[in-house]
């Protein structure tokens, strides 16, 4: 029932706070928040004092939500992240490696690639497997020792909204059991768990920029390419944020870590090319910032979601959406709204068939 909602997407998009309080209800009590994990807990408590590394599997937007928890296990813990597409992963043979603690992210459950990939990995060695998954019955729920759900709700439109912010809140809360297995982070770990607790209410800000987002929207209706800039942890945000816009708008768009522009894009750039940069207020800001000014400089037109405080201003050619100040491991989790936000406005201003884009299914059942 799509309500007042004029496609799925957008209703899925509003979810999100409700769907992110869902997924952390009951989780962000918890003393050891490797209780929230479904699967035998003697069995579990084992896996956790063994775990060397941590390998993630999975596709499309699920595989973004992978490398952004790259970028956290790596930065928050002392455990080596990979994160590969599962329809590489099947088909590559890969070292042996002892300790590892395997993870696909599906929200269906059902994608041909992942589970293959989880076939191939149950014929060699490994640690443990675990699913973060969004539907409680599916196949990946069942072939896996371990599953983390994410309570999304059904998720209708084929580009995939809900699924994706709470698997990223399922993947911060994987990240925060693991730090727990150190003591010296335990501090910290509680910090994280109470921002989390305020995520709802800043998707819900987030959400009130909605109509200046659709006004930036106009400008990419007669676009043929575009480009998305973003550092660290906001680089698969990025990757998200352009794999949205081509898959409902078709609009070809390329995401790019901003620090890779001068080795090859810039060469692109030109008024006819919109550009999208993730500028938060973080430590890579300043360098964004004069990845920007090379943007710019080449005539370029900049569409920037950055922090209400962040010391950067609208000038000609650099239009910016500000998004409230937040704790910096909320942040790609929130900057991902707006940019959904933006696509959707880009299809539904170009007419396209927003929530079933053609020549896609909602779930890839068959490679
Ligand atoms: O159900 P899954 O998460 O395994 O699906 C993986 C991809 O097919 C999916 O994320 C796809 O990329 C989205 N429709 C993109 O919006």
């Amino acid at each position: 029932d799509l309500g007042e909602y004029r496609h799925f997407m957008l209703k899925e998009i509003y979810e999100q706070p409700a769907a992110i309080q869902n997924t952390l209800s009951g989780r962000v009590d918890l003393e050891n928040v490797r209780d929230c994990i479904s699967g035998n807990p003697q069995k579990l408590a084992q896996v956790f004092d063994e775990i060397k590394e941590v390998q993630i599997i999975a596709c499309g937007t699920s595989f973004h939500s992978g490398l952004t928890a790259k970028y956290w296990i790596e930065s928050l813990t002392d455990l080596p992240c990979q994160v590969e597409v599962a329809s590489e992963y099947r088909y590559r043979r890969q070292p042996k490696r002892d300790g590892v603690l395997v993870v696909t992210i599906s929200q269906s459950g059902e994608t041909a690639d992942t589970l293959a990939a989880l076939e191939k990995v149950k014929s060699e060695s490994y640690l443990a497997t675990l699913t973060i998954c969004n539907v409680p019955e599916s196949s990946l729920t069942r072939e896996s020792d371990f599953a983390l759900m994410t309570v999304a709700g059904p998720e209708i439109g084929v580009a995939s909204t809900k699924a994706f912010t709470t698997q990223l809140v399922a993947l911060q809360l994987l990240t925060i059991a693991l730090m727990q297995r150190d003591s010296a982070n335990a501090e910290k770990a509680t910090v994280m768990l109470n921002n989390l607790k305020r995520l709802p209410a800043l998707i819900e800000q987030s959400l009130q920029k909605d109509a200046s987002i659709k006004a930036m929207s106009e400008a990419f209706i007669d676009k043929h390419h575009s480009l998305f800039l973003g550092r660290g942890e906001l680089y698969p945000i990025a990757m998200e944020g352009a794999l949205k816009l081509k898959e409902i708008s078709y609009i070809h768009a390329e995401a790019y870590p901003a620090g890779e522009l001068k080795h090859g894009p810039l060469a692109l750039v030109d008024a006819d090319m919109p550009i999208v940069a993730v500028a938060p207020n973080t430590r890579l800001l300043e360098k964004l910032k004069s990845n920007l000014e090379e943007v710019r400089s080449r005539g370029g037109v900049l569409y920037l979601f950055a922090d209400e405080n962040a010391d950067i201003a609208e000038q000609e050619n650099i239009h910016i959406i500000r998004v409230p100040e937040m704790p910096e491991s909320l942040v790609p989790i929130v900057y991902t709204i707006p940019l959904q936000l933006l696509s959707y406005h880009v299809a539904v201003f170009k007419g396209t068939d927003v929530d079933k884009p053609r020549n896609l299914a909602k779930s890839v059942t068959v490679e």
